[in-house]
């Protein structure tokens, strides 16, 4: 938006619109929890360490599908296209509508797929962009204050979606997430990072090939 066009916004308008510029992702990300603190769980997007540590197990060479559960304003967007294939395709699904307007004006890559809805839906939603599986699958989601029944249903859709090979990853504050991995995942790998406000865990679910021990 140009300067004149701006100056033609109404006033609240108008300082809503100066406030995302001088605030950046982080105030477009602290005006969604503003909006829905339930469903978005958290008042700071990931650290930079918990980025790092969360992807660093990712095989980038046989990951053609990734998706990410709740990218909020794209902090492991990003990334993720930095170490994506130049074939690769990021899938992100978020039941906010502001972020997934933001991320559709700040992510230009042909790579990138942005979905307004929920991740109970992801079969469908992999299935309408061309895949049967995914590779990898990201969760950001606050297992812990989803509304009933939702937790489990997306991890048991997450299971479903994921190919023999692929994996889980998710990033949370309690270990409620785990629980839900571990209904379908036999191996989940664990780590901590406490440079992360508030400090977090992240679980790694494995999904076995069929023949695995
Ligand atoms: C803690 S924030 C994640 C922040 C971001 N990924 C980061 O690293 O900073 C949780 C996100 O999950 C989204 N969310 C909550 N329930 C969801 C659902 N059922 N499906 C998809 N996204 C959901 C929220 O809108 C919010 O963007």
């Amino acid at each position: 938006m140009t300067s004149s066009e701006l100056a033609r916004e109404p006033f609240s308008r108008r300082m809503k619109t100066r406030m995302r510029r001088m605030l950046g992702p982080w105030g477009v990300f602290f005006e969604g929890f503003v909006k829905n603190p339930v469903m978005v769980g958290s008042v700071i997007p990931s650290s930079r360490f918990t980025i790092e540590k969360m992807l660093g197990p990712v095989k980038w060479d046989e990951c053609q599908l990734f998706v990410e559960y709740g990218p909020g304003v794209g902090t492991f967007c990003r990334p993720i296209l930095d170490r994506l294939r130049r074939d690769g395709m990021l899938i992100v699904i978020d039941t906010n509508r502001l972020y997934i307007d933001y991320l559709n004006a700040t992510i230009s890559d042909s790579r990138f797929v942005a979905i307004h809805g929920s991740a109970a839906d992801v079969e469908d939603i992999v299935r309408a962009h061309g895949h049967t599986h995914a590779d990898y699958v990201l969760s950001g989601l606050p297992f812990s204050t989803l509304p009933e029944g939702v937790g489990p249903a997306i991890a048991d859709a997450t299971h479903r979606v994921i190919r023999p090979g692929g994996a889980f990853l998710v990033y949370q504050f309690s270990a409620r997430a785990r629980d839900y991995m571990a209904r379908n995942f036999k191996r989940i790998d664990e780590d901590f990072v406490a440079l992360n406000v508030p400090p977090c865990k992240l679980y790694w679910g494995w999904k076995d090939t069929p023949g695995d021990a």
